[in-house]
């Protein structure tokens, strides 16, 4: 199992999520989260506070899935939010090293049926 931290654009999440449900991969957690990246071409001056400093509304969309579904949900992810300028996002993977359904106690790939 693989766990997908994509931080997106707010205006790109309906899309992911869209695109997601489409290639069977319907589970998701979503946050509202600030974040900042490299930004370097935001190099002015605003209000005295270099713009690099600024947090910036984004989306956190957390996804565990079968190893078998990586690369189907990366794509996904970087077909619907792509726009080819800065701030785009970025998409972090993880192992996971179990899941646990709570209503059957089901574990393991299982509990992500
Ligand atoms: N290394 C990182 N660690 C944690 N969060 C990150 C990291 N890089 C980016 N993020 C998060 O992703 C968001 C979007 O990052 P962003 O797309 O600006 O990355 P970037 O590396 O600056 O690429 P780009 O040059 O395309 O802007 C950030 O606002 C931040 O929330
Ligand atoms: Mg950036």
């Amino acid at each position: 199992m693989k766990k997908v931290e994509a931080i997106i654009n707010p205006s790109k999440l309906k899309d992911v999520q869209i695109g997601l449900k489409a290639a069977n991969i319907p589970c998701m957690t979503v946050m509202n989260v600030k974040g900042t990246g490299l930004q370097k071409s935001y190099s002015e001056v605003y209000r005295g506070t270099e713009k690099s400093n600024i947090l910036r509304n984004k989306v956190l969309i957390i996804c565990v899935i079968s190893d078998e579904n990586l690369d189907k949900c990366i794509n996904v992810i970087l077909d619907n939010a792509s726009t080819g300028n800065v701030g785009d996002g970025k998409i972090f993977v993880y192992d996971v090293m179990d899941a646990i359904r709570i209503r059957t106690r089901t574990r393991g790939g299982e509990a992500i049926k």
